[in-house]
C-alpha cells in the first residue's frame, strides 16, 4: 500500500470516529432543547429499556418539545455521523428505541403530545401512548384499530403494523395513516402523504424508523361501535389431540366467519402437567350486526365445554378498558417492564398450516413447555378470513407486505421472576417452539415474521425478507435515497441497496453496478426533492 493510500485510511479512520460530545451538548443547547447525557443523574433511568435483557448507553436522549427541535436534534446527531433514533412509547422488544446498541442520539417524542380530533380524521403526536389516544378519540366518539396495551407508543406502534381485535374490521393502526409529518435524515421537515412525498408515504406505513422521525400522523378514525361484547374463554387442561383439533378448527373458522364485527386470538399457557396446555380464546364482537352466539357459536361447537368464561358487555371504550392489562389513561401510574425474548411467525392464508405441523407444536409446547421454567405464552392473533380488511389491501400499497397473513402467531417467554438475568433455556425453548412449526411444513413456505414483534435473532441478511418481503427491494432503493448516511440505523433495519457495497467489487461486479445505478438513477428522477414541503 502506497503512503496516499494509507494516508486517505487514517483519514476517513479518524473523521469516522471523532465524536465529540461538547459539539453535540452546544448544538443541543443552542436550539434549546433539553438532553441528559450519561453524567446526568437521570441518564439511568431515561434509558431503561422495556426489556431489560437489553441496556444500552446512549450518547444522550433529546427531548425536543416540538417538530423544530426534532429537526435540530437529527441535524446536531447528523453532523456527528451518529446513529440517531426515535423513542414514541420505548416498547421496542428489542431496544430498538434506544438504538439497539451503544452511542447512538436517542430522539425521546414524549414531549409531543398534541392530539386533535377532526370530523373523520384525527391529527396525532407520536409520543401518545395508546390508552391515551384510545380515551382521547372516544371523547369525541371515534376509535381507530390499535393494539391492547395502553403504554405502548402509537409512533412505534404505527411505525410498523398495528394489530387489535379491531383489525379486521378496520385495518391495522398504518393503514389508517392519510399523511405524516416526517424529519429526514438531513434535517428537513417533510410532508407524506398520497399526493405529497407519495414515495416517503409509502415507506413510513411499514418501515418508518428506517427513514425518518414521524413526528405526526393524521388517520383516518371510525365511529366508535354503539357497544362491544369481550370474550375470555378459558381451559385448564386440554391435551395434545384436543388442543390440536382447536388450532385446526380456528382455521376452518376463521374462514367462515363475518370479519366485520370480531377480532379474537388463541392462548396456549403452561399446563398444570406434562402434555397438557391451558388454552384460551379471546376476542371482542363490536357492534348488534349479528347476535354473539352465532358468531361465537360454530368455533366453540368444535370445542369441549370451558372450564371458566368472561363475558363483558359495554361500551366501546370499556371494551378497551377490559382488554388492556394496565390503565388506559398512561399518566394514572407507572409504565411496566418485562425481561423476555419474543418470536413471531406470520402464516400464509394461502398455504396455512398442516395438520401435522399443528399437531408438532401443540405436543411441543404442552410437552416441552411444562419443563421450561420460563414464563410463556402463545398468542395466535386472527389476520385473515373472510372479508378481513387487512388483507383487502394489495401488499405494494404500503410498505407492509403481509397482506395474506392468516394468522400472526406471538411466541414469548419472560424470565421466572420478570427481572434479569435472562436464561439461556428461554432462548434454546423459544427457537425450538418456532422450529415445530417450521420443520413440518415445506421448505418453500413463504411466511413471514412482524416487526412490531421484532426479533433480535432474526436481525442479519439471510433474514430480512422475513420481515419486509416482497417490498424489500423498494425499501432498499428508498433507504439509499432517502438516508445515504445511514444515519437511521439500527439492528432489524433497512439496509441500503446492494449497490453500494458493489463499489469495491470486480469489473463485472462494476457492470453490474452501472446496470443498478441506471436502474436506480430512474427512481430517483422520481422522487422530486422540490416537492419536499416545510411545514
Ligand atoms: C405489552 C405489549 C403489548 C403489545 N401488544 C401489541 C398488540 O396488541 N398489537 C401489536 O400490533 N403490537 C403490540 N405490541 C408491540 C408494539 O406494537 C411494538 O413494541 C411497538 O413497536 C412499540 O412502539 P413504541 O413506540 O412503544 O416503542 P419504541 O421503542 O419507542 O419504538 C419502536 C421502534 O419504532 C421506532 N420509532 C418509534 N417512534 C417512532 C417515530 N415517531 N418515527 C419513526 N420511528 C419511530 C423506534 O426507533 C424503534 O425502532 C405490544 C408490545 C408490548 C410491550
Ligand atoms: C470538541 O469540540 C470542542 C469545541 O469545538 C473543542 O474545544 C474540543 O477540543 C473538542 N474535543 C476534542 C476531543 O476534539
Ligand atoms: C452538557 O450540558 C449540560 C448543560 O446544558 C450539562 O449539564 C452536561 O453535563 C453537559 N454534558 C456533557 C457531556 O458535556
Ligand atoms: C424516569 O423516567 C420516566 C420517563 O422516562 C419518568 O416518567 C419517571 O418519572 C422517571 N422516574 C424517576 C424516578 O426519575
Ligand atoms: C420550539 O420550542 C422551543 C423551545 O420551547 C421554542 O423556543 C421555539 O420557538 C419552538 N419553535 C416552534 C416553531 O414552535
Ligand atoms: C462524517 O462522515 C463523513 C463521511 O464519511 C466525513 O466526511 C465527516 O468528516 C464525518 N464527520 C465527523 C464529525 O465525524
Ligand atoms: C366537518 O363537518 C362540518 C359539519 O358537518 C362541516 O361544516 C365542516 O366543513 C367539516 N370539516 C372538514 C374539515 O371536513
Ligand atoms: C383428550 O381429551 C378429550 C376431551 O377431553 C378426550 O375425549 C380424549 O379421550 C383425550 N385424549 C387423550 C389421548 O387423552
Ligand atoms: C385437518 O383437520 C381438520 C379439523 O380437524 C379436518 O377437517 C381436516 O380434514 C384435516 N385435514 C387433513 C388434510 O387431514
Ligand atoms: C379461569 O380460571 C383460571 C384458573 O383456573 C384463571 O387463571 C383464568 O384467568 C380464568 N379465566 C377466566 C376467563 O376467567
Ligand atoms: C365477503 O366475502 C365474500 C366472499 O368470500 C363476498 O361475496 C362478500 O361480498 C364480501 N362481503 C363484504 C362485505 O365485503
Ligand atoms: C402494485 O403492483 C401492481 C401490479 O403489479 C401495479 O400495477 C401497481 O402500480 C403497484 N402499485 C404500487 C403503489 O407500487
Ligand atoms: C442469522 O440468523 C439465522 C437464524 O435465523 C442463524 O441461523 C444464522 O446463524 C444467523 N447468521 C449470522 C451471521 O448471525
Amino acid at each position: 500500500m502506497d503512503l496516499l493510500s494509507l494516508l486517505t485510511l487514517a483519514t476517513v479512520f479518524l473523521s469516522a470516529s471523532a465524536f465529540n460530545a461538547t459539539i453535540l451538548n452546544e448544538t443541543l443547547a443552542k436550539h434549546g432543547v433539553l438532553a441528559v447525557y450519561p453524567k446526568d443523574s437521570t441518564y439511568q433511568n431515561v434509558t431503561q429499556a422495556f426489556n431489560r435483557r437489553f441496556k444500552f448507553s446512549p450518547v444522550a436522549v433529546a427531548f425536543p418539545t416540538n417538530v423544530t427541535q426534532v429537526s435540530d436534534a437529527v441535524s446536531a446527531g447528523a453532523a456527528q455521523n451518529l446513529t440517531v433514533v426515535a423513542r414514541s412509547g420505548g416498547h421496542s422488544y428489542i431496544a430498538n428505541g434506544l438504538g439497539g446498541k451503544d452511542d447512538a442520539l436517542v430522539v425521546d417524542l414524549s414531549k409531543l403530545k398534541a392530539i386533535s380530533v377532526h370530523n373523520d380524521t384525527a391529527l396525532i403526536e407520536t409520543g401518545n401512548r395508546l390508552g391515551d389516544v384510545a380515551l382521547y378519540l372516544n371523547a369525541s366518539g371515534r376509535a381507530m384499530p390499535h393494539g391492547t396495551c395502553s403504554y405502548v407508543g402509537i409512533g412505534g406502534h404505527s411505525a410498523y403494523g398495528g394489530y387489535g381485535f379491531t383489525s379486521r374490521m378496520w385495518g391495522l393502526a398504518l393503514d389508517t395513516v392519510q399523511s405524516a409529518t416526517v424529519v429526514l435524515a438531513n434535517g428537513i421537515v417533510a410532508n407524506a402523504s398520497a399526493d405529497v412525498n407519495p414515495d416517503l408515504y409509502w415507506a413510513i406505513r411499514g418501515a418508518s424508523p428506517s427513514f425518518g422521525i414521524v413526528t405526526s400522523i393524521e388517520v383516518n378514525t371510525f365511529p366508535a361501535p354503539s357497544s362491544a361484547i369481550v370474550f375470555k374463554y378459558h381451559w385448564d387442561d386440554m391435551n395434545i389431540t384436543t388442543a390440536s383439533r382447536a388450532v385446526e378448527s380456528f382455521q376452518t373458522y376463521a374462514r367462515a366467519v363475518d370479519s366485520l364485527s370480531h377480532g379474537s386470538e388463541l392462548v396456549f399457557k403452561k399446563g398444570a402437567e406434562k402434555g397438557k396446555v391451558k388454552f384460551g380464546w379471546t376476542g371482542a364482537v363490536y357492534g348488534n350486526l349479528q347476535p354473539f352466539d352465532t358468531i361465537v357459536g360454530p368455533y366453540l361447537n368444535t370445542l369441549p365445554p370451558p372450564n371458566n368464561k368472561t363475558i363483558t358487555n359495554g361500551s366501546y371504550i370499556e371494551s378497551v378498558e377490559v382488554l388492556s392489562d394496565t390503565p388506559l389513561n398512561t399518566s394514572m401510574g407507572a409504565d411496566i417492564y418485562d425481561t423476555f425474548y419474543a418470536k413471531s411467525l406470520m402464516t400464509p392464508e394461502s398455504a396455512p398450516m398442516s395438520n401435522d405441523t399443528i399437531k408438532d407444536f401443540v405436543s411441543y409446547v404442552a410437552n416441552e413447555g411444562f419443563e421450561s421454567k420460563t414464563d410463556w405464552f402463545v398468542q395466535v392473533e386472527l389476520y385473515g378470513g373472510k372479508n378481513s380488511t387487512i388483507n383487502a389491501i394489495p401488499s405494494n400499497w404500503t410498505a407492509f407486505a403481509k397482506r395474506d397473513t392468516l394468522f400472526t402467531i406471538q411466541f414469548y417467554a419472560s424470565s421466572e421472576a420478570h427481572d434479569p438475568p435472562y436464561p439461556m433455556e428461554g432462548f434454546t425453548f423459544m427457537d425450538g417452539m418456532v422450529n415445530s412449526i417450521l420443520k413440518k411444513q415445506p421448505k418453500d413456505w413463504k411466511y413471514g415474521t412482524y416487526l412490531d414483534y421484532i426479533d433480535d435473532a432474526l436481525c442479519n441478511a439471510t433474514n430480512w425478507e422475513l420481515y419486509y418481503g416482497s417490498n424489500y427491494g423498494q425499501l432498499r432503493s428508498l433507504k439509499t435515497k432517502l438516508d445515504p448516511n445511514n444515519t437511521f440505523s439500527f439492528p432489524c433495519g433497512v439496509p441500503q441497496d446492494s449497490s453500494r457495497s458493489v463499489m469495491a467489487g470486480t469489473t463485472k461486479d462494476l457492470w453490474f453496478f452501472n446496470v443498478i445505478q441506471s436502474t436506480y438513477q430512474r427512481l430517483l428522477d422520481r422522487i422530486n426533492f422540490q416537492s419536499f414541503m416545510y411545514v
